[in-house]
């Protein structure tokens, strides 16, 4: 099976996305971003096919993930590492020489942009730890040179920091904005992570230390991207399907993800050769039952769906748990999602003053919103993926 799964999809197994890289190189140029986006949303995917796109525009772009890590100074480690003093350099010399270059797009824009990239030239005062000299050395090495930085897992990162060394945690990220900040800058910063960055930090009141990022928020792919995908996927597998049962795929999805999309995909063809296997007919065509076969099955897998429960009862305490969970319920129970006063109705039993339980809803509706649980975009509150939403209703929805 060459559907991609489980890690990024790269190479041929890369889909779309054509719009979002448009738009987030033509934002990288004056801002540094937040990437955001549910789980399995293809954030991970993006940031690879970026990286390999920079050479077009002689910028030096790395991957850097930070989940494996836990202290400020493997941090820096980590991009030091994966910026070599050798590759930083002779970069810089070759794109020097090219006036199309990032160095010399972002140097003409002159730092002036409302909301862009601006502060002092100075390098901030830094906090007397270990780490500073590394630190300092890091920034001054790459603040003047086209190098993109992409930064993943930040929020695993710094989940682990947070509940190790809270201070050390605050130290990091204030360097980090001080030096997103010094003028001139050539160099852009690009963070992304499996849980959201937002809502961590809102936990922590410690909003502020991001707020100079642009968040760029990662969307679904359009019917014709899924329907693209899709066809090819099949071509590629040596199945045949008509578009028809393809978009009943799409729809049966509902939210399209990319990930939700292959996973029903790859389902559905083992379905369809089950089926071609109990009888006599040899024709390689995927039939809508088969993807409602698939679907089925896929419910019935609750490992797939576990760690959606499992997050939240790790991460909340009690009654923030007990009252996220019953959001989740109620709108589990409705197949075309509620109202806001519908869903504030219904949580009246938890919450009797009206005030409160509209603040609740809102704290909680923070992570279910950033991790992909709801979608709150509409004038109706629903799950984003209809599979979770059934699972839900089946297994959690009291
Ligand atoms: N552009 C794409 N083309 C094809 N498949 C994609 C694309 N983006 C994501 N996917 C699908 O989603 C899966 C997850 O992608 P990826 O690891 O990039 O997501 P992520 O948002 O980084 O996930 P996590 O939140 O776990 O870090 C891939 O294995 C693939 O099935
Ligand atoms: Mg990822």
């Amino acid at each position: 099976m060459s559907i991609k799964l489980g890690n990024k999809a790269d190479g041929e197994d890369f889909f779309d996305r054509m719009n979002e890289r448009e738009d987030l190189w033509r934002y990288l140029e004056g801002n540094h971003i937040v990437l955001s986006g549910p789980r399995r949303l293809g954030k991970t995917s993006l940031l690879q096919r970026l990286a390999e796109e920079a050479a077009e525009r002689d910028l030096l772009a790395r991957l850097v993930d930070v989940e494996g890590i836990d202290t400020a100074e493997a941090f820096i480690k980590e991009v030091d590492r994966a910026f070599p003093d050798e590759s930083v350099s002779h970069n810089l010399k070759s794109a020097g020489e090219k006036v199309t270059s990032w160095l010399n797009r972002v140097r003409k824009l002159d730092i002036k942009l409302p909301g862009g990239i601006e502060g002092s030239l100075e390098l901030q005062a830094m906090p007397d730890v270990v780490w500073a000299e590394a630190a300092l050395r890091l920034q001054n090495r790459l603040s003047n040179a086209p190098v993109l930085l992409l930064i993943d897992e930040i929020s695993v990162f710094l989940e682990k920091l947070l509940a190790k060394d809270a201070t050390e945690a605050v130290q990091l990220l204030a360097w980090l904005r001080a030096w997103r900040q010094q003028s001139g800058l050539a160099c852009r910063f690009l963070f992304s992570g499996s849980i959201g960055l937002n809502a961590l930090l809102a936990r922590h009141r410690m909003n502020t230390y991001f707020n100079d990022c642009y968040d760029f928020r990662l969307g679904p792919f359009k019917q014709n991207a899924a329907l693209a995908m899709l066809s090819e996927e099949c071509l590629r597998e040596d199945w045949q399907a008509d578009k028809q049962t393809l978009a009943y795929l799409c729809q049966r999805i509902g939210w399209l993800s990319p990930f939700y999309l292959n996973l029903l995909l790859a389902n559905t063809l083992e379905a369809a050769r089950d089926r071609l296997q109990e009888t006599t007919s040899t024709e390689r065509l995927l039939m809508s039952s088969d993807v409602d076969d698939a679907y089925d099955r896929l419910l019935a897998t609750r490992s797939r769906f576990i760690h959606w429960h499992q997050r939240l009862e790790r991460d909340l305490e009690p009654g923030r748990l007990s009252f996220t969970l019953a959001i989740l319920s109620a709108v589990a129970k409705s197949a075309e999602g509620l109202t806001r006063k519908q869903l504030l109705a219904r949580l009246q039993k938890l919450e009797a003053d009206p005030e409160l339980r509209a603040d609740r809803l809102d704290q909680a509706m923070l992570l279910l919103e950033e991790d992909g649980y709801l979608d709150v975009s509409g004038d109706r509150i629903q799950f984003l993926s209809f599979l979770l939403r059934d699972y839900w209703h089946r297994n959690h929805a009291r």
